[in-house]
């Protein structure tokens, strides 16, 4: 069996001095990913470790640097899910913690439940040992100063053929408090299927949650060679939900997929023994 990962830093518009950092954290996150999952890790210990790498990164939309909404606070939603169950976790609302993918990763292991929110999610990682920090700790000028992209995500393939999406974010800037976009929501944010593949989105979230994009994405696998498929899903999602966004995605013998209709999408990914990266404004890509 082939490992693959592939991560996104968000769709959307970033500054040019910043494009060049957002582009070498998602490589940074791909290779991290490939150790593990050349030591033999699952598919679910390459997407928690790649998509926390993500968080840690300020550029980005997620974790540390994560945008704000009306009222200036940070509320960080994110997602999980193994492709040999289905089974996953998810967060929304939760403001006290640094990594939100690993969260919910422990909702998912260590729960019955899938989904906590909230004061509820924090009470959780708090009784299973995970610190709780100081909201203010995830804020940079930047986010206070500025817009910036949308989320970020990963997909894996490990050697035994499973397959895994995270996804983790601060959603969108000025948002309304409480809301919950796409990126907690399995079909939508993420999917996993084994033996199909996996994608994570990311754009404007109640449009994707409309499409739920990446179940649709992972479907048409089934009939597409997978960059097909990611075409054909951001076809589908400019047209019939007029959404801005994109998608990445990784099917069952590691071959990629990478589509989106916004400016930018720092996107890496491993091809072979090699980590590539796009270099991308749309319609004028460069893979290296
Ligand atoms: N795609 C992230 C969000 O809309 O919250």
């Amino acid at each position: 069996m082939p490992i693959g990962i592939i991560v996104h830093g968000g769709a959307g518009r970033f500054l040019d001095n910043e494009y060049p950092q957002a582009l070498a954290a998602c490589r940074r996150a791909v290779e991290t990913a490939r150790a593990l999952l050349q030591q033999g890790a699952s598919a679910l210990d390459a997407v928690e470790a790649a998509t926390r790498v993500l968080e840690a990164d300020p550029i980005l939309n997620a974790g540390y640097g994560a945008t704000i909404n009306r009222d200036g606070e940070i509320e960080l939603d994110a997602l999980i899910q193994d492709g040999a169950t289905q089974r996953f976790g998810a967060v929304a609302g939760v403001r006290r913690i640094e990594h939100p993918v690993t969260l919910s990763r422990w909702i998912m292991e260590r729960t019955p439940h899938h989904f906590l929110i909230a004061a509820g999610a924090e009470q959780f990682a708090a009784e299973q040992g995970m610190p709780l920090i100081d909201p203010k700790s995830l804020l940079t000028d930047r986010q206070i100063r500025g817009k910036h992209a949308d989320t970020v995500g990963a997909v894996a393939l490990d050697l035994q053929g499973n397959i895994a999406v995270a996804v983790s974010t601060g959603g969108v800037r000025g948002k309304l408090p409480g809301r919950v976009g796409d990126s907690p929501i399995p079909g939508a944010g993420g999917y996993a299927e084994n033996g199909t593949g996996g994608a994570s989105a990311t754009g404007m979230g109640e449009g994707i949650m409309r499409a739920l994009l990446c179940f649709r994405a992972v479907e048409l696998i089934h009939d597409h060679q997978v960059q097909s498929a990611a075409n054909a899903a951001i076809d589908l999602f400019t047209r019939r939900f007029d959404g801005d966004g994109g998608i990445i995605m990784l099917d069952s013998n590691g071959q990629v997929g990478i589509a989106h209709n916004t400016d930018h999408m720092p996107v890496a990914w491993l091809d072979g023994d090699k980590i590539k990266s796009q270099h991308t404004q749309k319609n004028a890509e460069s893979r290296t």
